[in-house]
């Protein structure tokens, strides 16, 4: 397909990231269907867009006229038959959980249309394999954009083993077009680049802990000020969710073998739904809104 053709996005998930990138591409002039399996998922991804959207037209980082054509074009639906029926490119972020996204391709390859490109956000499965379920492995690739969308600048673009030059190509381009730098990865390996370094980041600093090495504070700061990132490790777990980096983790366990054994801590966490931001409550405590991060 010729990016210049994609008019219509379809985003499959309403959560952190499926919002998100909802809210960026309505913002780069697209009309977007955002769906979830329920009106109160969409519905909630409709107001976290909204609140996104305030908060950069507050800070004047986007006029208000933006800010209101963009909320505009996102259509938030339930039936995945209208999300996806006139889509020109549909980029899942459903759990990650390979069942689940499967269990997606699956129904949406009935309903999309046969030039459509399927884009995945997955944050670590197989390209290949899910792209096997769908009915157009040539037009299936990753498209892995950080959390959040909407301030993250880098987009990863990875093949699948039979993806074709001109899917990656299109989504490339589509990346740009969204204001985002695109990286081709070229090997479809779990976890690709940016979270076979970040997520065993997240595992060991909560390993240290575990072990009563430190205190997450003290992780965190230490993160912050020796190594420099933005967030600490605890912090950027909390950002993430939770249960998305063990997620990550125990696919890359099983596919990578026992450096990537996730730590106990995070399970406890992800079996209490203390999953960070999204539920209230992760390594920190978000709910009185006296959350003490170290700075
Ligand atoms: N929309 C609009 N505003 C937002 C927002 C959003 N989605 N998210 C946060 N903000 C607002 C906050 O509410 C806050 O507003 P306030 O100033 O009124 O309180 C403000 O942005 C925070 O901005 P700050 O000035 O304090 O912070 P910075 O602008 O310096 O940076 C950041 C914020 C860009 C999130 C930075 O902390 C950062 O880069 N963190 C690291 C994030 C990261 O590494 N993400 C990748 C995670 S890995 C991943 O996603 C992959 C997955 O597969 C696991």
């Amino acid at each position: 397909m010729d990016p210049d053709e994609i008019d219509r996005i379809a985003v499959l998930g309403a959560g952190n990231m499926g919002h998100g990138i909802a809210e960026v591409a309505a913002l780069a002039g697209y009309d977007v269907t955002m769906r979830d399996i329920n009106e109160e998922f969409v519905q909630n991804g409709y107001e976290q867009i909204e609140w996104s959207l305030d908060k950069l037209a507050e800070k004047d980082q986007i006029s208000r006229d933006e800010a209101d054509g963009a909320l505009d074009r996102v259509t938030p639906v339930v039936d995945l038959e209208e999300a996806v029926g006139d889509a020109d490119v549909v980029i899942e972020a459903v759990p990650e959980k390979m069942d689940i996204k499967k269990e997606v391709y699956r129904e949406v390859a009935e309903y999309a249309p046969p030039a459509a490109i399927f884009a995945t956000n997955t944050s670590s499965l197989s390209i290949t394999e899910l792209s096997e379920v769908s009915d157009r492995p040539e037009q299936f690739c990753g498209m892995h954009f950080f959390n959040p969308p909407v301030r993250m600048q880098l987009v990863e673009v990875i093949s699948g083993a039979n993806t074709a030059d001109e899917t990656l190509d299109t989504i490339e381009e589509l990346a740009e077009s969204l204001g985002k730098t695109p990286v081709r990865v070229r090997k479809d390996s779990p976890g690709f680049i940016v979270n076979r370094i970040l997520v065993p980041l997240m595992n060991e600093a909560a390993w240290i802990v575990d072990a009563d090495d430190a205190t997450v504070a003290e992780v965190d700061s230490t993160t912050k000020y020796d190594l420099g990132l933005p967030m600490g490790s605890f912090e950027l777990a909390d950002q993430v969710g939770i249960d998305v980096g063990y997620h990550v983790l125990e696919y890359m366990h099983q596919e990578l073998g026992d450096a990537y054994r996730p730590c106990p801590l995070l399970a406890e966490k992800v079996e209490a739904e203390d999953l960070g931001k999204k539920t209230g409550r992760g390594f920190y405590d978000y709910e009185d809104g006296s959350v003490e991060i170290p700075t």
